[in-house]
């Protein structure tokens, strides 16, 4: 490893094989460009890695916006910690259904958020979500977990009791965080902060295109129909609503490809 110090910032050289370890061990934030020769006003060569300092961003905006697999792909691309604040709401939503407590009963959903174990596990690179020691990631992915999470997600108790578990996932930097008020509420102080749109019609047909080719078999109508309550619901709430933070860049991926949408964000933090 060379540590070379560049107009403030430090980067370290490193070869490309184990860099994630090595930047967990060193706890420092990994910025891999193998095709790019110019990164920061930094010169990099081919096959090799910049290391900088880790940096929090965060990513927020309504569903269907393409969050999730934009946050993916830029954290990839970062080799940062890919944060999907969403999955705790859906996480606490399950237990309220497999609790049958109605999502409005904010005394049950209080009593709940004091007895609730969850947690989030780093397994092979991809981020998985517990509930009380049972691993729920792939059971929360369906709209009526959704929904239910949309609903929970304004009620205070909830919010509060998530939140120190996102900023405690995100805290020591190297994050894309990826959610609701991630750039207002959780992390004000990120180095940079994105508001990830597109027009309603674009939305939901991106979210039919996911249920469908999860489902095979699904109602566009009512695909539109739970799109267009989440985002009142997520929107309208009076604790921490949706919203793009003042300091955010908005991004309007309606004609945007998710690789486009990834370069002008990496194009935004490098201050291309
Ligand atoms: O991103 P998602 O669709 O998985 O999120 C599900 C719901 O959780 C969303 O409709 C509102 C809530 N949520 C929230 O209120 N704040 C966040 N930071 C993330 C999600």
């Amino acid at each position: 490893m060379k540590p070379t110090a560049v107009g403030g910032r430090y980067y370290l050289i490193l070869l490309r094989v184990d860099q994630y370890a090595i930047a967990q061990a060193l706890n420092i934030g990994v910025m891999l460009d193998v095709c790019s020769s110019t990164m920061m006003g930094q010169s990099v060569s081919k096959g090799r890695l910049t290391v900088k300092e880790k940096l929090v961003i965060t990513i927020d905006g309504p569903a269907g916006a393409g969050k999730s697999t934009v946050s993916k792909a830029l954290a990839r691309r970062l080799s940062y910690l890919y944060l999907d604040t969403g999955a705790l709401y859906r996480a606490f939503a399950y237990k309220v259904i497999e609790d049958g407590i109605l999502p409005g009963d904010e005394k049950a959903l209080a009593a709940l958020c004091a007895r609730i174990e969850l947690h989030l596990d780093n397994i092979d690179g991809s981020l998985n979500v517990f509930v009380d020691s049972v691993n729920v990631t792939k059971m929360i992915r369906c709209e009526e977990v959704g929904l239910v999470a949309s609903r929970v997600s304004a009620v205070s108790a909830v919010r509060e009791r998530l939140l120190a578990i996102q900023r405690q996932a995100g805290d020591r930097g190297g994050v894309v965080a990826e959610g609701r008020d991630m750039g207002t509420v959780v992390f004000p102080m990120a180095d940079y902060k994105f508001y990830l749109d597109a027009s309603v019609e674009e939305r939901v047909r991106r979210r039919y295109a996911e249920l469908r080719s999860q489902r095979g078999s699904v109602d566009y109508k009512k695909v539109a129909e739970d799109l267009v309550v989440r985002d009142r619901q997520d929107k309208e709430r009076k604790i921490a609503p949706l919203k793009a933070s003042e300091d955010a860049t908005i991004v309007d991926s309606t004609k945007m490809s998710v690789a486009e949408v990834v370069e002008k964000m990496i194009s935004i933090i490098r201050g291309a």
